[in-house]
């Protein structure tokens, strides 16, 4: 039985590496991509808010190879396919036409995306630390999980507070050209890398804006 309950640690173990080494490695892919993000950003609110994540970020992949030391493992990522398949929806939309709040709309809904992704996974390890006894690893990444969690109230705080009325009033603009311009046009002026012009095109894709934060914040 003793050597049944070994084989099962060891089993145990061995997910839970996996699984750091695939966080490891949707770290360092998100440490590449935060940079697009904060750039695509029109808000400079949102934009502050993905930089200071990305500083947090840079801290996370630290832990990591802490924990990689604490499990007396060499630090090795593992291609994380679902942090580049969020990511990668991600530039997409940056490629489309949406612009100012409905665009941060988008870019909100696909940071939470990747924040959720993360807390499902650091989530699971924790757990599994805990239960094979590793508590140093279990509390170190638990600070990784905070941060993961405030990132997301964060996103969720802003679209509510502003970007996702700014977005709904920017939908509305073309058809009466009058209640929406003046909020439309505040929020065009934030877009410092003048990008884009703030052409009528986004309000015939609305898309899957307006309730990116409304819904995540109702998750969490
Ligand atoms: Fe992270």
């Amino acid at each position: 039985m003793a050597t049944t309950q070994a084989a099962q640690q060891q089993t145990l173990r061995e997910l839970m590496i996996e699984e750091i080494r695939d966080l490891y490695d949707a770290e360092r892919q998100l440490v590449k991509a935060l940079p697009k993000m904060a750039k695509g950003a029109t808000s400079e609110k949102l934009r502050s808010l993905i930089e200071a994540h990305l500083e947090e970020t840079q801290g996370q992949v630290k832990r990591l190879e802490q924990a990689f030391e604490l499990l007396q493992e060499k630090p090795r990522g593992k291609h994380c396919a679902g942090i580049a398949g969020i990511i990668k929806e991600g530039s997409e939309l940056l490629e489309e036409d949406f612009d100012g709040a409905v665009l941060d709309a988008g870019i909100i809904a696909g940071a939470q995306r990747a924040e959720h992704y993360e807390m499902g996974a650091y989530g699971s390890v924790i757990a599994w630390a805990r239960s094979i006894g590793e508590g140093d690893v279990a509390s170190l990444l638990e600070e990784t999980l905070e941060e993961e969690k405030g990132a997301d109230r964060k996103l969720s705080a802003l679209a509510e507070s502003s970007i996702n009325q700014q977005a709904a009033s920017e939908k509305s603009m073309p058809s009466n050209g009058g209640n929406g311009a003046s909020r439309t046009s505040a929020a065009g002026s934030k877009n410092g890398s003048g990008k884009r012009s703030m052409a009528p095109t986004p309000s015939s894709k609305p898309g899957r804006n307006g309730s990116a934060g409304r819904s995540a914040s109702r998750r969490s």
